[in-house]
């Protein structure tokens, strides 16, 4: 059998902003030092550890709103200018990185969730698949998608995403990407 399962996921997860792995070493490294419970600073009456912690100022109306970063405080006080007396962190000091604003902004569109997601295993190397093209040559590519006569595949040399028409695939690589696609 072919290892579809893990392209499955990695497929599904592709874009998914890990909170366990991705924005919790963040907020540890930039934020926790004033708002944490474990460390009894709660400034602005704002604990982001533990979890349940947190939980409580996600939501409507509340610093992060599922699906919303534009609206979301959390995000919007990161972003200001240095010198800005809502800057967060304050005074512009250990800002976020451009890199650290767009997986904070990702996870906030993505519904903001708190439990770890998949993206950590959808980063561990996936089993490459043989696929073969309709005049016989083969590349080794990973699946990424297929929407309606084109799939997309990431060639492993390169890492690059290629589309493909399923008709210049062989019969065998349609069923493949088929398979993978269900
Ligand atoms: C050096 C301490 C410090 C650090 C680090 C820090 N903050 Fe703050 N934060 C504060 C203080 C103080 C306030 C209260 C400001 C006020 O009420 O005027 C505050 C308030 C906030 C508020 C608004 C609370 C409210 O109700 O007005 C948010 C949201 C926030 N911080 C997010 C963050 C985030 C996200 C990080 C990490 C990227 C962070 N802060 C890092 C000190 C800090």
């Amino acid at each position: 059998m072919k290892p579809l399962l893990p392209l499955l996921l990695l497929c599904a997860t592709a874009q998914a902003v890990d909170y366990k792995s991705q924005i919790v070493p963040i907020f540890r490294a930039k934020c926790y030092e004033c708002h944490s419970e474990a460390k009894g600073k709660e400034k602005g009456d704002l604990a982001m550890e533990p979890d349940a912690r947190l939980a409580e100022h996600i939501g409507p109306g509340r610093h992060v709103i599922p699906g919303e970063p534009a609206k979301s405080t959390m995000l919007i006080f990161c972003q200001l200018p240095d010198n800005d007396e809502d800057v967060m962190p304050p005074k512009g000091k250990n800002r976020l990185t451009p890199a650290e604003l767009t997986l904070l902004e990702g996870w906030i569109k993505e519904g903001a969730p708190l439990t770890a997601g998949t993206a950590a295993a959808a980063a561990t190397p996936v089993t490459a698949q043989t696929w073969t093209s309709s005049d016989g040559r083969t590349v080794e590519a990973s699946f990424v998608s297929l929407e309606g006569e084109t799939v997309q595949l990431r060639v492993n040399a390169t890492g690059v995403v290629h589309s493909f028409p399923l008709a210049r695939l062989s019969p065998e690589s349609q069923a493949q990407a088929r398979a993978a696609a269900r």
